[in-house]
């Protein structure tokens, strides 16, 4: 058998187990996190107790605090399933009854529980680093927390799409404008339910709701020469081919454009485009919803995922959770934290651009935003203005904003970076950790929270441990 095969069938029977200690559990505590990922997680895991009959709660957090880990020691339920989180923190967890179905980095001083009799099987712990495949680009939470559904039931593959939209909210389609691997065979998976179609196509976001200039002007990632922030040049584009902004007075959106209409329009703007990685990134996979109407926002998977990451990152993610388990009552609610997500991104981008807080330093670039951006959202501001083609791409960017409990860091960086070695993830936790606080996450994303005050400091290590990963 060779390393896959291997790893593939360690998986199957972990599941199985797994799945035989949430079948025998009789009441569950699902402590999830609040991004998309995490609430397509939740969706999938209550869904499958929903199922079951089971009786449960739901927790969402923003990462494993000291509360989190105290709340699951000493939680009464005799099952914990913690999903999109909990792998860095498996040694913390004192408790018989947990199941983890996470992809980010797990616990370097976790030894797989098999080190004693106590520990073995005392933690269920699926995750993808542990079988060879990529927490990254392969799967992401709702990935593996769909697996275990599907061991559990296999009339659970109706919720495949869930974890697509989890994987696409975690970005896990951005590296091949595709998904790929576990995800890839999710996807399968949900387009054989009928849930999920595939298209080839410009992969901007607001297909469904933008009027085609803004959906091109707009576009941004990656920026088009004489398009991108340009109305001007694409009214001419347009004009130029000929093709009608509007149709019986109303805009017209891209999904309104005829096939060959967009085959003009597409060939036009990967002729514009320079490089062969930014047409790649331009034009790739597309996923739609096939049970939702372009009216609900909801049918592009990338937008279902922002409605999402809107809820949670706001504090309800409540309204996700209901969105991914089909209760439509909830899209009102949705819409207006779309809404308020949109501006705050807006306003936070020109907040850092106005204001000049980017600072390039020998090998990282970082700005403070101080109370101005939610720490909730910092991540993605930095990953938004590092695809934006206004900043420098060849350093990481580090952005900083005010927490509760210190000073939220959030880390991103481009495909070339980690592809030369650099590992956010790591650096996060290290530095971090130096500096009296905590952190972790992927290699080309990550986070951490650090006391105040301690920010240059942290910049010095975090520089340090920059330059000596990049070859
Ligand atoms: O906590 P979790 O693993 O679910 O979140 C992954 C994070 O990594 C997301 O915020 C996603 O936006 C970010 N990411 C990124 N660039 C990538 C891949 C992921 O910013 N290429
Ligand atoms: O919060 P942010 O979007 O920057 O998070 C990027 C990635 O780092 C996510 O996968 C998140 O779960 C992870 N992270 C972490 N520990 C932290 C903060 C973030 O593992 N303290
Ligand atoms: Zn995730």
């Amino acid at each position: 058998m060779d390393a896959d095969s291997a790893n593939m069938s360690r998986l199957t029977a972990d599941l199985e187990r797994a799945a035989g200690a949430v079948r025998s559990a009789e009441n569950v505590l699902i402590i999830t996190h609040i991004d998309a990922d995490g609430i397509a997680s939740g969706g999938v895991a209550s869904a499958t107790l929903d199922r079951l009959g089971k009786r449960y709660r739901i927790l969402f957090e923003k990462k494993i605090s000291e509360d989190t880990v105290a709340a699951i020691n000493r939680s009464a339920e005799d099952l914990v399933w913690i999903c999109d989180l909990g792998s860095a923190y498996l040694s913390e967890f004192k408790r018989h009854g947990i199941v983890v179905t996470d992809h980010h980095v797990p616990d370097p001083k976790w030894k797989g529980g098999q080190t004693s009799i106590d520990d073995f099987g005392r933690i269920h712990h699926l995750n993808p680093h542990e079988y060879g495949v990529s927490g990254s680009y392969e799967i992401c939470g709702a990935g593996m927390t769909y697996l275990l559904s599907k061991t559990i039931d296999p009339k659970n593959r109706d919720l495949a799409y869930l974890a697509i939209v989890g994987a696409v909210g975690d970005l896990q389609d951005n590296r091949e404008s595709k998904l790929i691997g576990l995800n890839r065979m999710i996807m399968e998976e949900a387009v054989s339910a009928g849930d999920i179609a595939v298209d080839n196509d410009i992969r901007y976001f607001g297909r469904d709701y933008r009027p085609l200039i803004q959906f091109l002007q707009y576009g941004n990632d990656p920026p088009i020469p004489g398009i991108s922030d340009n109305g001007p040049g694409c009214n001419a584009l347009f004009a130029d081919l000929g093709i009608p902004l509007r149709k019986g007075g109303e805009p017209r959106t891209w999904r309104d454009l005829a096939a060959e209409e967009k085959i003009s329009v597409s060939e036009r703007l990967l002729s514009l485009v320079g490089d062969d990685d930014l047409r790649k990134r331009l034009f790739g996979e597309i996923y739609t919803i096939t049970r939702y109407d372009s009216c609900t926002g909801l049918k592009d998977v990338k937008e279902f995922a922002t409605v999402l990451n809107s809820c949670g990152r706001y504090d309800d993610a409540e309204t996700g959770l209901r969105i991914c388990m089909g209760d439509m009552t909830a899209l009102e609610d949705a819409e207006r934290n779309r809404s308020d997500h949109r501006k705050h991104i807006s306003s936070a981008i020109s907040y850092i651009k106005e204001n000049r807080l980017l600072r390039e330093r020998r090998f990282v670039q970082y700005f403070d935003a101080g109370p101005e951006i939610k720490e909730t959202v910092v991540g993605i501001v930095a990953g938004m203005l590092l695809n934006s083609g206004d900043v420098n791409k060849v350093l990481p960017i580090f952005a900083f904003a005010e927490a509760d409990d210190g000073v939220k860091v959030s880390a991103r960086a481009s495909r070339a970076l980690t592809d030369r070695g650099l590992d956010l993830s790591f650096i996060m936790k290290t530095a971090s950790e130096i500096v009296g606080g905590y952190g972790g996450g992927h290699k080309v994303a990550a986070g951490a929270t650090i006391p105040t005050g301690k920010e240059e400091e942290f910049l010095d290590i975090v520089e340090d441990l920059v330059s000596s990963q990049i070859i």
